[in-house]
């Protein structure tokens, strides 16, 4: 692959792959809150590798131009992060389940059960994709990194620093990454004791927001058919209750407006 030209074709699977892979799970997510559950996944993320770290990549680790897509693991690369430590591995069990359907798991690493050295936490799996493009089918690899909101935090402020000092942090911010690493740790410890509530209170978030939701398009739709004192009046019974923890009255407010609009219909 001696030109751009060339780049650009290789990296056409690569690209796919990643769109394809990040529907995959974000569609997972909004799966869970349609149904107002509690997701395991909040946010995913995804990249192909520059041309120019591919190559200073396949120079340090001696892999050959032929070799490349055989051998390097996160050409594509995905991220999946979740609000706590459990979720991580509900995740792993649902890319476990596609696993011979979907794509293959070559390997996992848990870099959460045995962080490195630095620090780092992630749960990370390379999985082999196959992917049918405009010029064939192939079969990429790719990097899924799974890890908690918490440990993501972390993971970018390490990265860039490492960026800053060129891969060499000086000791004592070592130190203060290692501890904060620790933190991170305990903050995520904290969170799964309090997991149940945090749950809860998700849940109580997604219901409340679909209420008000319908509501307000109720609302709106008195308004359409010309009952504005009707839609002034829910509105301001909206308003007063517009205290999002207060499901009862959004339901109670819902309930009532259904039965008014049948009622008049
Ligand atoms: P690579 O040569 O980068 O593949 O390293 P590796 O094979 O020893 O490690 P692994 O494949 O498990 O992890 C590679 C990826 O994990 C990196 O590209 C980063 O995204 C992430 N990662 C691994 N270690 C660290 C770390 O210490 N700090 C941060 N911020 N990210 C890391
Ligand atoms: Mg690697």
């Amino acid at each position: 692959m001696y030109n751009v030209r060339e780049w650009n074709r290789f990296l056409i699977p690569y690209e796919q792959a990643v769109e394809e892979l990040k529907i995959k799970f974000k569609s997972l997510r909004n799966g869970y809150r349609e149904m107002g559950e509690y997701s395991p996944i909040e946010f995913v993320t995804g990249r192909v590798k520059k041309v120019s770290s591919i190559l200073e990549k396949s120079k340090t680790l001696n892999i050959a131009y032929d070799d490349i897509q055989e051998k390097m693991e996160d050409i594509a690369g995905i991220r999946i992060m979740c609000q706590l430590l459990d979720d991580i591995y509900d995740v792993v069990d649902f890319i476990n389940d596609r696993d011979g359907k979907d794509f293959t798991v070559l390997y996992a690493k848990d870099y959460i059960k045995h962080p490195k050295d630095s620090g780092y936490r992630s749960y990370h799996l390379v999985i082999k994709y196959p992917v049918y493009t405009a010029f064939g089918f192939t079969e990429i690899l790719a990097e899924i990194q799974i890890r908690t909101l918490a440990m993501n935090f972390w993971a970018i402020i390490e990265h860039s620093l490492n960026y800053k000092y060129q891969k060499n942090i000086p000791g004592k911010v070592n130190e203060r990454l290692a501890r904060a690493a620790q933190s991170v740790w305990n903050l995520d410890a904290e969170m799964m004791a309090i997991k149940d509530e945090i749950t809860s209170a998700q849940v109580l978030f997604e219901v409340n927001s679909d209420a008000v939701q319908s509501i307000t398009t109720q609302i709106q739709l008195m308004n359409a058919w010309g009952q504005t004192d009707l839609a002034a009046h829910y509105q301001k019974k909206l308003d007063d209750i517009l205290d999002l923890t207060s499901s009862d009255a959004l339901e109670e407010l819902l309930s009532e407006m259904n039965q008014h609009l049948e009622d008049i219909s």
